[in-house]
């Protein structure tokens, strides 16, 4: 919207722009009564490295298209300085709202502040952005409890707990390693949280044991989630902790990109053939090389985010900013971004296992039973 612009560039240019644009899309404010094909809506993806969110930014364009709104849609290439850049240029050009997944959930409070006094309201997709009041929704799913499902996981590949939550056949001891997500990642400390609560009882009583030693969510990060880092540290744990003839039971992995690094450096070191089991590594997102792994039985599990489901609720929470009307949330306490709790609609998630791939992921169309043989999707 051209008034937006104006709105963006100061009070006095905006004055002259109101008085120059006569009845065009004003954004902000003044969005309740526009068409939708008036109005732009910027969405920021963080990156194209990963499938997942290929299939968010995909599923949000086409949901938001097909009611009529205009897209700009905006990969950063896990860029941060991008990421900001392809912001600024959105509020700039006028978008009406802005739906951001953030690389750095810290590094985009000069866009938000930028995005307020144009009164773009600003909706944090799957993570939050921490540090400003400008963010004004949060959608995503209860990633708390994505991290207990994935301890939980964990906890039945390894025999110690039963599907139903009872307790399982095994006695252990199990030697298991424990890996997080990227720092500046807000989600990635709500795994953690949600996998050592439920994992420390079992540490505590000596069930499972962490030979490295890295218990800390700092020692067990992984930068931007990149998968050869993921690779990196679990060829340094096996050299520097199983080089004794100790064995690798099991590993805490908060994503399936990880998983792939992981599983990976522990196929190279000879698990998985002649004997040597696979341990059980845990992941998120149901990625298609993931769901063939599970499939394989090579991986263990993963957490399913449905996508399509976060991509809907963005799509109704922009569509609520630009009716002028309260978006709803489910949960009003949870996500203080460090200066203010933001409200947020939290979708539920869903542990896959090998024969969980059928019923949730192929008969709700997430994949196809050929894309999961092949471990690839069809595009
Ligand atoms: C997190 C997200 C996970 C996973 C990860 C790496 O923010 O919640 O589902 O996608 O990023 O991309």
């Amino acid at each position: 919207m051209r008034r937006r612009i104006l709105a963006a560039l100061g009070g006095t240019v905006l004055a002259i722009g109101l008085a120059a644009c006569g009845g065009e899309g004003a954004g902000g404010g003044d969005t309740a009564g526009e068409r939708p094909t008036e109005l732009t809506i910027g969405v920021s993806m963080p990156t194209q490295t990963s499938e997942r969110w290929i299939a968010d930014g995909k599923a949000v364009k086409e949901k938001l298209e097909a009611k009529g709104y205009r897209v700009d849609l905006q990969y950063a290439g896990d860029d941060i300085p991008t990421q900001s850049q392809q912001v600024d240029q959105m509020i700039t050009q006028g978008a009406d709202v802005l739906i951001i997944a953030a690389i750095d959930g810290t590094a985009l409070s000069g866009q938000l502040q930028a995005a307020a006094d144009a009164k773009i309201p600003v909706v944090a997709y799957d993570r939050l952005i921490r540090g400003s009041s400008h963010v004004d929704f949060y959608v995503s799913f209860d990633n708390y409890k994505v991290g207990v499902a994935q301890a939980d996981a964990l906890l039945v590949g390894l025999g110690l707990k039963k599907k139903d939550g009872s307790k399982g056949t095994a006695t252990g001891p199990f030697n298991v390693e424990l890996f997080a997500g990227s720092l500046d990642d807000n989600n990635a400390h709500f795994f953690f949280d949600g996998a050592m609560d439920t994992l420390k009882p079992f540490v505590d009583a000596g069930t499972l044991k962490v030979r490295s030693g890295q218990v800390k969510i700092e020692q067990a990060a992984i930068l931007r989630w990149q998968q050869e880092t993921a690779q990196k540290r679990m060829e340094d744990l096996l050299t520097s902790s199983y080089n004794d003839g100790g064995k690798v039971d099991g590993v805490l992995s908060p994503y399936d990109g990880l998983s792939r690094g992981i599983i990976t450096a522990l196929q190279n070191a000879g698990y998985g053939a002649g004997g040597r089991k696979m341990p059980v590594v845990t992941g998120q997102d149901a990625e298609i090389a993931s769901a063939k792994l599970i499939n394989d039985g090579v991986q263990n599990s993963t957490i399913f985010k449905d996508t399509r489901l976060l991509a809907e609720q963005a799509v109704v929470v922009a569509e609520a900013f630009l009716q002028k009307k309260e978006p709803q949330a489910n949960d009003t306490r949870t996500y203080d971004n460090g200066v203010k709790v933001v409200p947020s609609f939290l979708l539920p998630v869903q542990t896959v296992y090998k024969d969980d791939i059928k019923p949730v992921l192929v008969d709700s169309g997430y994949w196809t039973a050929e894309e999961v043989a092949a471990g690839q999707a069809k595009g």
